[in-house]
């Protein structure tokens, strides 16, 4: 049984002050939720997250990380300094880092091999562009970055993965994919997944959608049988709003 799992994503927004802020304004607001949720905040607000959120089961994620275990990077992050500050989910391949930060297929799959050996939970991204819809393409790019992301992942870690489908023309533009258009990506990205492990792998793989969600669309989003949660940027930076999705 596969349980929601909405998780925000703060992108390059929220310094250490407004972070704290928040947290104590969000822990009030969440109170006893069973709902399973992270935020993924900038390398500096982590610690400040994890010690407000002490004591609840609100976690943690970042939003980047280095594939190599350690050495001359200037300017990186790597798992074992993630691990380290018990960070417990880290999100990979967001197509900001796709379009901005040459990510691709390749370094996404290094980055994955890398959390699950420090046993810090991916958040992998994948998602068409506007322009590979119109095409028609959507299914060829989402099947091949699932198998470029998954190559020597084994079944055990892939049943712990959590997968965001973010189609690239939802993300920030108010344009959300419809439910149904989701539904059926999300299914399609688990029957791929199917195809590559086990149908009983792919049932317990966590599948999120991103991309415009906000409180006005949330439940209908999260009442699809294929979409266990909700990978949320704009929506999740206040309190009130993000606690409206959990709360769908
Ligand atoms: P958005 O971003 O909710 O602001 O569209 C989603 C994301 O990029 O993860």
């Amino acid at each position: 049984m596969r349980r929601p799992f909405i998780a925000g994503n703060w992108k390059m927004y929220k310094t250490r002050t407004e972070a704290f802020a928040f947290a104590e304004e969000f822990k009030g607001l969440y109170g006893k939720s069973n709902v399973h949720v992270a935020v993924c905040a900038p390398f500096i607000d982590l610690d400040i997250l994890k010690l407000a959120f002490q004591g609840t089961r609100i976690q943690v994620g970042a939003q980047n990380v280095h594939f190599e275990n350690e050495g001359a990077f200037t300017g990186e992050i790597s798992a074992k300094m993630l691990e380290d500050m018990e960070v417990d989910y880290c999100i990979v391949g967001h197509s900001e880092r796709r379009q901005y930060f040459a990510e691709t297929d390749e370094t996404v799959n290094k980055k994955l091999l890398r959390l699950f050996h420090s046993k810090i939970t991916p958040i992998l991204c994948i998602g068409e562009s506007l322009e590979q819809r119109e095409q028609q393409k959507e299914y060829l790019i989402v099947r091949d970055q699932i198998i470029g992301a998954l190559q020597s992942v084994t079944a055990d870690q892939v049943s712990r993965l959590v997968v965001a489908y973010e189609p690239v023309w939802a993300i920030g533009t108010g344009k959300t994919a419809s439910p149904e258009q989701a539904e059926d990506m999300c299914g399609f990205i688990r029957s791929a997944i199917g195809v590559l492990f086990s149908e009983e792998i792919a049932n317990q793989v966590v599948i999120q959608y991103g991309g415009s969600v906000k409180p006005s669309n949330a439940s209908k989003i999260m009442s699809m049988p294929n979409i266990d949660g909700a990978l949320v940027g704009g929506a999740s930076l206040t309190a009130k709003d993000f606690m409206e999705i959990i709360n769908y």
